[in-house]
C-alpha cells in the first residue's frame, strides 16, 4: 500500500476559512481515538459513520450517523450534500466492501481518502499457523486436524463450519449468532474482548482447545495468538482481503498528520 501522503490542506469542500467537515468510517478502535482527537481541533466538524450491525454500539465523540450509504453512489451523494472535505476509512480490515465503496465514492465526489489500518499480525517463531484465504480452506484444515476448536470469526461467518460432524466448536462471539447455524457439536461463549493473556491461557487449557480459527485482524488483541504459541496450539488464520490502493496510515498520529493536525511523524 502507498505510504501516507503529504499533509492534506485542500479538497473540493475545504477553502481554508470555513469549518472543515471530516467523515470517519468507523469499525476499529482507532476510529474512536481519531474522533476524540479531531473534536478538539478548532474549525473541525467530525462525523463518524457506523454500519449499525450491533444493537447498542459504543458511540464516538462528535456527530454520529448510523447505517449504509447505499453503495458508492450513495456515499458520493452524502459527501457532496454534507460538504465533506476528507474521509478517513477506519473500517475493519475484513470490511472490504466498504473499503472499495469508499474509494469509488470519494473518487466520484473528488474527496481525498485516507485508509487507517493497523498492521497485520506476522507469524513468529513457534507459531503453528495455517494461513487461509477463505473459510472453505479453513474448514478443510479443521476437518482433517482438529478435535476441539475455538471459533473466533464473528457471528455472521459461522455457517461454513456448521457442515462438519466433527470437530466440536466453542464459538466465541460478542452477541449471539442469529440465526444460529445447525452445528452438530458446538457451544457458544458470549464474551467481549480485549482478553488478557491469562484469560486466553485459561480458556485454551480449560476447554482443551487444539485449534483456533480467526481472522488476521491485527492490533493489540493478539493474546490468543501468544497463548497458542506458548501452548503449541494450531491457529488457522484468514488472510486479509485485497483493498483499493489509497494513501494509508498505520496509526492515529499518522492520520492526524495527513489531515494536517499533527506536526511530523
Ligand atoms: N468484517 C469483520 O470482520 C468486522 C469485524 C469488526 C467490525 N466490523 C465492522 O462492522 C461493519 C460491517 O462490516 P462488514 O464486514 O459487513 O462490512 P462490508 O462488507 O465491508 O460492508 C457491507 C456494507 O455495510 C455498510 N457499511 C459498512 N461499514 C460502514 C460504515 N462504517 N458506515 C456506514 N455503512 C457501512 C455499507 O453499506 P452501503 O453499501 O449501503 O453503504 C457496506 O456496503 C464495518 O463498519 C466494519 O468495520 C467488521
Amino acid at each position: 500500500m502507498p505510504p501516507i501522503a503529504q499533509p492534506l490542506c485542500c479538497g473540493p469542500h475545504w477553502k481554508g476559512t470555513m469549518v472543515r467537515n471530516i467523515l470517519i468510517l468507523g469499525g476499529i478502535t482507532e476510529a474512536y481515538a481519531l474522533a476524540s482527537a479531531l473534536v478538539d481541533c478548532p474549525g473541525v466538524r467530525v462525523i463518524s459513520s457506523l454500519a449499525g450491525r450491533t444493537g447498542t454500539p459504543r458511540l464516538p465523540a462528535g456527530e454520529v450517523r448510523i447505517g449504509g450509504f447505499g453503495g458508492p453512489e450513495g456515499l458520493a451523494g452524502y459527501l457532496a450534500a454534507q460538504k465533506i472535505a476528507a474521509v478517513v476509512d477506519c473500517t475493519h480490515p475484513f470490511a472490504s466492501r466498504m473499503g472499495w465503496n469508499a474509494a469509488a465514492g470519494c473518487a466520484v465526489a473528488g474527496v481525498p481518502l485516507l485508509r487507517l489500518e493497523r498492521p497485520a499480525w506476522r507469524r513468529q517463531d513457534g507459531d503453528l499457523w495455517d494461513e487461509v484465504d477463505d473459510w472453505q480452506q479453513a474448514v478443510a484444515v479443521v476437518a482433517n486436524h482438529s478435535r476441539r476448536v475455538l471459533l473466533a470469526v464473528g457471528r455472521q461467518e459461522l455457517a461454513p463450519f456448521a457442515t462438519l460432524e466433527r470437530p466440536w466448536f466453542l464459538i466465541r462471539s460478542v452477541e449471539p449468532p442469529d440465526p444460529m447455524p445447525p452445528f452438530p457439536q458446538a457451544e457458544i461463549l458470549l464474551a467481549r474482548g480485549p482478553f488478557t493473556l491469562a484469560d486466553e491461557h485459561a480458556l485454551l487449557t480449560g476447554q482443551r482447545i487444539d485449534t483456533i480459527v480467526c481472522k488476521n485482524s491485527g492490533g493489540p488483541t493478539d493474546a490468543k495468538l501468544t497463548a497458542a504459541r506458548a501452548l503449541g496450539i494450531r491457529v488457522v488464520i484468514r488472510n486479509r482481503p485485497r483493498r483499493p490502493e489509497t494513501a494509508t496510515a498505520a496509526t492515529v498520529t499518522e492520520a492526524l498528520y495527513w489531515l494536517g493536525y499533527q506536526r511530523g511523524v
